[in-house]
């Protein structure tokens, strides 16, 4: 299985986003992780579609995932969509009619990812998992970087490893919050196989260390 790093750009300097995304792509990130936050789903307010089209525009071709913290989120799939996202990822709160968000990521031509926040259940999951590409598991409330990981989200990382397995699919499994060297180990054991990480990548002075020791403790945690 290959694991894939995820930096979250909400911990990188904005006033040099673009050297930071290089940055951490020389390190050898797997994806740039795109959290958009609205001020009504989430208590917070980060970046939009010109953001990513941005980055698009200036040569940068990596996958992007979009992390869609926004309600109500059907236009701005369109809007993601068009500025170049590689996966869209959807919190079911956020829609009235999950399938038809789900399938409208699809039919955009993007990957569609469904999000669990740590009091939702998974129930949903098996009803969509034909039509998803990635599941997210949120470690923290989501809404800012740097808090604390929530140890229950092992189990719901464990659980949702089963359902993917059983369904044959290939369905990437991310993890998101609080992630760093000390945990990640965890995290992978559990069944993860994609690793968001804000802080604990942008807040090092060297991104090519922390990311290889993040590699590392992967690889300890699972024998890979
Ligand atoms: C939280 C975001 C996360 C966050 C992760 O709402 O979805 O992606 O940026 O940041 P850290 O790794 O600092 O917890
Ligand atoms: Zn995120």
């Amino acid at each position: 299985m290959n694991h894939w790093i995820c930096p979250s750009i909400l911990a990188a300097d904005f006033t040099r986003l673009g050297d930071e995304v290089r940055a951490v792509l020389d390190a050898g990130a797997d994806t740039i992780h795109f959290d958009v936050m609205d001020n009504h789903y989430v208590p917070n307010l980060s970046i939009g579609p010109l953001v990513l089209s941005s980055l698009r525009k200036a040569g940068f071709d990596a996958i992007i995932d979009v992390h869609l913290m926004v309600k109500p989120v059907d236009r701005l799939i369109g809007d993601f969509l068009e500025a170049g996202a590689d996966y869209i990822t959807i919190h079911p709160e956020s829609t009235e009619h999950l399938h038809r968000s789900l399938t409208q990521i699809s039919e955009g031509g993007a990957k569609a990812g469904i999000v669990f926040n740590p009091a939702t259940p998974l129930d949903v999951l098996s009803e969509v998992i034909d039509l998803v590409d990635l599941v997210l598991i949120m470690s923290v409330n989501p809404g800012f970087g740097g808090q604390s990981f929530i140890p229950s989200s092992l189990d719901k990382l464990r659980q949702a490893r089963e359902l993917i397995d059983v369904s044959g699919r290939d369905i990437r499994l991310q993890i998101d919050g609080g992630i760093k060297p000390t945990n990640i180990g965890d995290a992978a054991a559990a069944g993860a196989d994609a690793f968001v990480a804000g802080t604990a990548i942008f807040g090092q002075n060297d991104y090519a260390e922390v990311i290889s020791a993040l590699r590392t403790n992967i690889a300890a945690a699972t024998d890979s």
